[in-house]
């Protein structure tokens, strides 16, 4: 369905819990993460009647986020039940790998199209300082998991952060030289604890400039105009893969938003930068049938903002951290 600015709406990022087995610096501190209980985080049942509803409006595609989606028990059924939703035709999953290597055949055959791994950095010393957890070598055994269990397109994010991760801008790039697989860079956004954290995000133009010297001169790959999302890739000469840039803090993909975002508790987000949305939990267990979410939803969507707000609010719209909204 299209919002109110004539964005076709048809992606939905679902986050199915708030834990992780990693304490990313940017994202989670290291104690005291409050935890949401067991009876705040949708059920399956919940989350596949909001899937079927949205499917019913146009919505295509679903990515499966987190905290990191495969602690979450049952996340195979929950895969293969959205399988079977009508409309929905492709669904994906955001990890940061840790659990691959036992999970990535049981994943494709529950009917997983595409995997996106976090991966910061391919260094065993920063790897660990970022993520406060030494499984740099699980995450790579994932990686080899995926291939082998038929997983095609797989995209990697880092976050390149100032001091931190510099060098792994460079040889996370010649993973893509050497594979047909998608780098993708993200710009460090100002929610969760990244800059309580102490940590500065390197500018995207500076990403780009230092690939560019690396490899030489690139331009943007066109792309397909379905489900593309905010990256911008481009194909160094000589690359099996692509490199790809999110500069999360400008304002360039707001106009082509296709997304929307279930944060676990049943929120339903409009835009990962506005407190604006649908409690689609509270809606559900007080009895709303499946047409009165329909229209609750199709409502909320039609609202959907024009646009975030990150650099005018100093970034304190939403106090919420991204293990909370799935990023
Ligand atoms: N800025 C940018 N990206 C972030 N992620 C988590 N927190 C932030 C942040 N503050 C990323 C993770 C993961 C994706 C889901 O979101 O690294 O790749
Ligand atoms: Fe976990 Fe992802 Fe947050 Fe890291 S960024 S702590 S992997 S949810």
């Amino acid at each position: 369905m299209q919002d109110r600015f004539q964005r076709t709406i048809e992606y939905v990022r679902i986050s199915v819990t708030d834990r992780c087995n990693l304490r990313c610096r940017y994202c989670m501190p290291e104690q005291g993460v409050r935890k949401m209980c067991h009876e705040d985080i949708l059920r399956f049942d919940e989350i596949l009647r909001i899937v079927r509803a949205l499917a019913a409006l146009g919505v295509r595609k679903v990515r499966l986020t987190g905290g990191e989606p495969l602690v979450r028990k049952g996340i195979l059924d929950l895969i293969r039940e959205i399988r079977r939703v009508r409309g929905i035709e492709v669904i994906s999953l955001t990890t940061n790998g840790v659990l691959l290597p036992e999970m990535a055949a049981d994943l494709r055959a529950a009917g997983l199209d595409f995997v996106n791994v976090s991966l910061d950095s391919l260094d065993e010393e920063t790897f660990s300082f970022l993520t406060r957890r030494p499984l740099l070598g699980r995450v790579e055994e994932g990686l080899r998991a995926l291939e082998e269990a038929g997983f095609r397109d797989t995209k990697l994010n880092c976050v390149p952060l100032i001091g931190v991760n510099e060098d792994d801008v460079l040889k996370l790039a010649e993973l893509a030289r050497e594979k047909p697989m998608k780098v993708r860079y993200i710009e460090l956004m100002p929610v969760g604890c990244a800059y309580e954290a102490g940590l500065r995000g390197m500018p995207m133009d500076e990403v780009r400039r230092r690939l560019q010297e690396a490899f030489g001169a690139f331009s943007p790959v066109r792309q397909e105009k379905s489900l593309r999302g905010p990256a911008e890739y481009v194909q160094p000469a000589g690359f099996a893969g692509q490199l790809g840039f999110i500069d999360a803090m400008g304002h360039k993909f707001c106009q082509t938003c296709n997304r929307i975002r279930l944060t676990a508790e049943g929120f339903l987000k409009l835009c990962l930068h506005a407190g604006t949305g649908l409690d689609a939990r509270e809606l559900l267990r007080t009895g709303a049938d499946d047409r009165a979410l329909m229209e609750a939803l199709s409502q909320a969507i039609y609202n959907k903002p024009a646009e975030h707000h990150f650099l005018e609010a100093g970034g304190k719209q939403d106090s919420r951290y991204m293990y909370q909204v799935g990023g």
